[in-house]
């Protein structure tokens, strides 16, 4: 653990600004870079706590599980600081089941959610007794049943219910459409539901919907919740009850600084819609909680001219580090982490990355910008490094999280013989 570059107040939590300098939790992050490098991940514990505390808190007592969506940000330590906390796991694939047992996560603190579950995980997954697999279509469910079968013991089992109500999210994060690959359809729901008195390998233990990922309007979260409520009525008629619901996640962050739907609202709505069932309430945010936890850090490297009116500034992170702007157009503020009072130039911020997609930000107004000054690109906790690849040889960014006062790394920086460990050259031989 490291302590220097202490600057800010320790009273004051997240990242914010001190004397000119961005600091996260009271410690520059220009301390940070300079000993790290760049292009790097910058974590506030603080943040993270107070975010899932403040889910947490606002379910005033309702008996609830707060599962946090491990592919929103599955660094091992981020994981355990969560579950110390009292969060379980969502996890997307049998190797995030691997990463949250690794974290800690009992088999009964995980839901197993995807689309796509292929029979080699379904064979690793079933045996496990978790919390529940969230069953995505009426094939799934009997591959999940001949296993459990074959183990002499019924799986514990959710559908996963497509609702048809839209998210207003961006189209490629929003999920809860007909027309989107995900969950089965009311009716095929119906129908697998009337099936189920006869399959004694099959527990159904809730409903789940998830209608898409950074929502930042209050009524389609409130639907689903309403939905997902009148599923569990019907069930519980038709002699199915369940043990709990489970609403997913989505609740969306301000990246632009415009209003959002507030927590405590959110929470109020799920639980007043989930409240005549009587049944627990299952979340699973991940934006919401590391989101705004995150700033990745880039240098400038290039400056040049752009047109009458901007620049291009060449930082040393891009579309390889946080995939978000390139792919879905999304929108990070930027900041230099030194602020200055000189009259603002416009910039192009853009990646080092092949590709002309690789924009990390348009038309941005910053303090005239010099080769070698650093920029935060602000709440890229969530689908950030979780997204980062090793195109064009890039190596993946270290992160690093800061708590109280201190840092560590949590990721190192990988290495090109990390990269290449998985690799096999060609015999000197072969190659002629
Ligand atoms: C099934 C499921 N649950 C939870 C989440 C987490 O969503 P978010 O990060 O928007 O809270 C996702 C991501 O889209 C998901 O697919």
């Amino acid at each position: 653990m490291i302590s220097g570059g202490i600057v800010g107040s320790r009273s004051v939590t997240g990242f914010f600004h001190h004397s000119g300098h961005l600091v996260c939790d009271g410690v520059a992050l220009q301390a940070i870079a300079d000993r790290e490098g760049t292009p790097l991940y910058v974590y506030s514990a603080a943040t993270l706590r107070e975010r899932f505390r403040a889910l947490d808190d606002a379910f005033d007592g309702y008996p609830h599980a707060l599962h946090y969506a491990l592919k929103a940000n599955s660094n091992l330590a981020i994981g355990q600081l969560l579950r110390g906390l009292g969060s379980c796991a969502d996890a997307n694939s049998i190797w995030e089941i691997d990463v949250a047992r690794r974290m800690g996560f009992e088999p009964h603190q995980i839901v197993f959610t995807g689309v796509g579950k292929s029979p080699a995980e379904l064979e690793r997954a079933v045996p496990l007794g978790l919390k529940a697999i969230n069953v995505e279509s009426a094939g799934e469910l009997a591959r999940i049943e001949a296993i459990a079968q074959t183990l002499g013991r019924p799986a514990r089992v959710a559908v996963r219910i497509n609702p048809d109500i839209d998210a207003k999210s961006h189209p490629h994060i929003s999920t809860g459409l007909k027309i989107n690959k995900f969950g089965v359809p009311l009716d095929a729901a119906r129908e697998l539901f009337a099936t189920l008195h006869g399959r004694p390998f099959l527990k159904l233990v809730a409903v789940h919907v998830h209608i898409g990922s950074q929502i930042t309007s209050l009524d389609p979260l409130t639907g689903a919740a309403r939905f997902v409520a009148a599923m569990a009525t019907e069930l519980a008629a038709a002699g199915m009850p369940l043990e709990y619901v489970d609403v997913g996640g989505g609740l969306g962050i301000s990246y632009d600084e415009s209003p959002v739907v507030d927590t405590r609202e959110y929470v109020r709505a799920v639980v007043d819609a989930i409240r005549p069932t009587g049944l627990p309430i299952v979340l699973e945010p991940g934006r919401s909680i590391v989101g705004p936890a995150g700033v990745l850090l880039g240098r400038v490297i290039d400056l040049k001219p752009r047109n009458a009116v901007s620049e291009f500034a060449v930082i040393d992170a891009g579309m390889t580090e946080l995939m978000r702007p390139a792919l879905y157009n999304a929108f990070h503020r930027i900041e230099p982490v030194i602020a200055s009072d000189d009259a603002p130039t416009q910039y192009e911020v853009v990646g080092p990355v092949c590709e002309s997609s690789d924009v990390v930000g348009r038309d941005r107004l910053l303090r005239p910008l010099a080769i070698g000054d650093l920029l935060a690109i602000r709440d890229a906790g969530a689908y950030g490094a979780a997204m980062s690849s090793n195109y064009n040889r890039r190596p993946l960014p270290a992160e690093v999280l800061v708590d109280n006062g201190t840092w560590r790394v949590i990721r190192r920086r990988q290495s090109v013989d990390d990269m290449l460990a998985l690799e096999q050259a060609l015999a000197e031989a072969g190659t002629r």
